[in-house]
């Protein structure tokens, strides 16, 4: 691998192999979808226990702290809406020149398998691998299943990190599932979840979590499921010990619990 793309990564996957990210794209598809309306707002209490943070470029210029110093993994993927017609119509949306010049440590961008657009996600991906190369900037593939939810399961999953992979993806992040060790076993690069819209409780993301990490998954890029969370900074602390302490279930459902009744009492 590349000088620069291993000392990106190397920003992003800490020395441990695993990374808790936040995501915070999802306006690019979605609008001002609820508890990211005011984007700083959200993402500030948060940053310090994030490892990487995922947004779009008109997040980053105008809600993060240009003084930060967190390494940037920046979605460079879009054209379509939650009310267009196909939300797998998506085309690269940032040069990787304007992605340097906001000194980014990773892109990230959807491909979307099995679904009309497929050639075109994965053709533009491919593009922005080599691109990628020539600037020494790691591209994160995002298997993007759009609006159904029901694809993400171990056959399909891995049929998409191991295509992401093979097109040149530097890191992969999909969904968990049942089985999700056959995703890791056949995909050659790092895997990180996503939560997916927001869980029945607090409890189901943080099994999420564990599960994954447990079965080789290399951390987290989560975002409804902490910042849409009744406490998100005890939630992402939460993660965050399950990620790189490896702490059980059991050991998040209390630390949560604990975290949650001290802030409560400020
Ligand atoms: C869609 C995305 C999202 O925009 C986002 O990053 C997902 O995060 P979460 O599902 O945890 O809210 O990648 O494909």
């Amino acid at each position: 691998m590349d000088w620069g793309i291993k000392n990106r990564l190397s920003r992003i996957i800490k020395d441990d192999g695993h990374t808790v990210m936040l995501a915070v794209d999802h306006g690019y598809f979605l609008g001002a979808v609820s508890k990211l309306e005011d984007p700083s707002r959200t993402i500030k209490p948060l940053l310090p226990y994030t490892d990487a943070l995922m947004p779009t470029r008109g997040v980053l210029r105008n809600c993060v702290d240009a003084s930060s110093d967190i390494p940037v993994v920046l979605r460079v993927s879009g054209g379509n809406s939650i009310i267009g017609e196909d939300l797998s119509n998506e085309e690269i949306t940032v040069s990787m020149k304007d992605a340097v010049r906001l000194n980014v440590s990773a892109v990230a961008f959807s491909i979307y398998i099995g679904s009309k657009y497929e050639h075109q996600t994965i053709m533009n991906f491919a593009r922005l691998v080599d691109e990628g190369m020539e600037y020494g900037m790691p591209v994160l593939a995002v298997t993007a299943v759009g609006k159904e939810l029901e694809k993400r399961d171990a056959r399909y999953l891995s049929l998409c990190c191991r295509i992401a992979a093979e097109t040149g993806a530097s890191f992969v992040k999909t969904y968990y599932c049942d089985d999700f060790e056959k995703v890791i076993k056949s995909c050659p690069v790092p895997v990180v979840i996503a939560g997916g819209p927001k869980l029945k409780t607090e409890f189901d993301a943080l099994e999420i979590a564990c599960e994954a990490l447990k079965r080789g998954a290399a951390g987290v890029d989560m975002g409804r499921n902490i910042w849409q969370s009744e406490d998100p900074v005890a939630m992402i602390k939460t993660v965050r010990a399950i990620v790189h302490e490896g702490i059980s279930f059991r050991k998040a459902q209390e630390m949560l619990n604990n975290l949650r009744s001290t802030h409560k009492k400020r």
